[in-house]
């Protein structure tokens, strides 16, 4: 017999509104993200747009990619951004310490930057080096973006070919304070938090948006003491929380590709582990912030495998497989469930780095599992999120085991319903008999995102082993909604 969970989804209470920004993206100076994967240069035979990649924008466009952090990240926190100004051939070049010691040109700098996310229609995320930088440098940047006045960073922008600013809401001052961005105890780094963001300034009607550097995983002493000491001149803390098969940096993390069952559910438990972080850190933050003023920002998290055989050191390159696509839709669904102090999220990182939307080779592109995941779910965001009930059999394998199925459900400005379902197990199909309360929908459209193996994924010679179908296992019927979700994937459904 197929394995069978219920569920309620209470259209009659409904809950916060997921911010769109939980689908936001990050690209650091990291291996091939930002050159190759962004940036080929004008002179690129690869089609582009003021050397910025035509197919990546186009890929990336139909996520509605929210808003999008940059330049790290561990690089942000050595990124000079004078050195990423004015003609090209002048820009410095300069050692990446962090990320296979090569050599960076700068050609990718604040302009172009700005650019892709104009040609993208996102919002732009800027990531401030307090570890290595000054307070001075970050006025000086901040001047030069968004000042309008007849100012000296303004006139240097002008200069360069900008004449109005841009508008740059979101800043973080500080990136894994504790570790490669400074090394900093919580109670040092509180302190210089708050002298840097003293000097963060808004010029005409731009309005920054703090972000702090927060905690990684389950540090809640870093929260605590961020909170109690900074947490009146913030907006937002962030959290850093990374999935890795083996849950250790040291030795191998797991492989991308050719695993196990076993790696497979160990790498969704701890993905799992979100919950209880954002939880728990939301607690910790309960205590100082009882009005959830303060944001809880994820602003890194994602898979981090081996990287693959044969690609450079400390580039980051992994496959993605149909792991990948359940590990994003499990994340998704808990930061839904904590839309009320989550309002961001970003996933690690956009194209060619640990949990990628796009691989490129070259002139070639290919969408991962993750990317049809993401384009799934978009009509979650800034959607009105519905509380669920759902009583779901476990999925085990010897010692672990998990909730079978992982669900979230929201309701958008057209009253349209939108269920997205994950069957964790990737053996068995189960059966999701649904009551929907408070609506009175009459008709169930879908798709489906599965494959043949656990680590099914897609590659440059074969682009749509991975790829979402139209999706026949649901029935609506006087009311009551059955879904047979296939083993070891992702559903999307549609209720009118
Ligand atoms: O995303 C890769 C790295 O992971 C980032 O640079 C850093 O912030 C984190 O440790």
């Amino acid at each position: 017999p197929v394995a069978s969970a219920t569920l309620t989804i209470r259209a009659d209470t409904p809950g916060p509104v997921i911010n769109k920004n939980i689908y936001g993206h990050f690209a650091e100076h990291l291996g091939r993200c930002v050159y190759e994967g962004i940036w080929v240069g004008e002179d690129s035979t690869i089609p582009n747009t003021r050397g910025i990649r035509n197919d990546v924008v186009a890929a990336l466009k139909n996520l509605n990619v929210p808003v999008l952090r940059w330049p790290g990240g561990c690089f942000a926190d050595e990124y000079h951004w004078k050195d990423g100004i004015g003609s090209r051939e002048k820009r410095p070049k300069v050692y990446n310490s962090h990320w296979g010691g090569v050599v960076e040109n700068n050609h990718f700098g604040t302009h172009e930057f700005l650019d892709l996310c104009e040609q993208l229609g996102t919002e732009p995320y800027l990531a401030i080096n307090v570890g290595s930088g000054t307070v001075q440098e970050m006025m000086q940047w901040i001047e030069y973006v968004t000042s309008d006045g007849p100012t000296p960073m303004a006139d240097l922008r002008r200069a360069n070919g900008r004449d109005k600013p841009w508008k740059v809401k979101y800043m973080g001052i500080g990136n894994e304070s504790w570790g490669c961005g400074g090394s900093m105890r919580p109670e040092f780094y509180a302190d210089l938090y708050r002298q840097f963001q003293e000097f963060a300034k808004n010029y005409g009607d731009n309005r920054i948006y703090k972000i702090a550097s927060g905690s990684n995983a389950d540090d809640y002493n870093w929260t605590d003491v961020m909170m109690k000491y900074a947490g009146k001149k913030m907006h937002g803390l962030s959290l850093h929380y990374y999935t890795l098969p083996t849950g250790s940096w040291t030795g191998s993390k797991g492989k991308a590709t050719g695993f196990d069952e076993a790696q497979w559910i160990t790498t969704l438990r701890r993905t799992l582990l979100m919950d209880k972080f954002v939880a728990g850190h939301s607690a910790v933050m309960d205590k100082y912030d009882p009005e959830k003023k303060v944001a809880l920002i994820v602003d890194e998290w994602g898979t981090w495998y081996d990287q693959e055989p044969g690609s450079t050191p400390g580039f980051l390159y992994q496959q993605n497989s149909l792991r990948d696509a359940l590990v994003a839709a499990i994340n998704f669904n808990i930061f839904h469930t904590h839309a009320e102090r989550v309002t961001m999220a970003n996933i690690a990182q956009t194209i060619n780095v640990l949990q990628a939307m796009i691989l490129t080779d070259k002139e070639k592109m290919i969408l991962t599992p993750t990317y049809h995941v993401f384009e799934m779910y978009k009509v979650h965001q800034d959607a009105t999120f519905l509380p669920l009930e759902l009583k779901t059999p476990d999925y085990a394998l010897g010692e672990e085991k998990i909730p079978m199925v992982s669900a979230t459900a929201s309701r958008n400005a057209a009253g349209q319903i939108h269920l997205s379902l994950a069957n964790t197990n990737p053996r068995e199909a189960i059966t999701v008999t649904t009551t929907l309360t408070g609506s009175t929908a009459k008709k169930v459209t879908g798709r489906v995102l599965t494959a043949p193996a656990m680590d099914s994924h897609n590659t440059f010679a074969a682009p749509n082993v991975v790829a979402p179908k139209s999706f026949d296992g649901a029935k609506l019927e006087g009311g009551k909604l059955t879904i047979t979700l296939p083993a070891k994937s992702v559903v999307a459904l549609a209720l009118e």
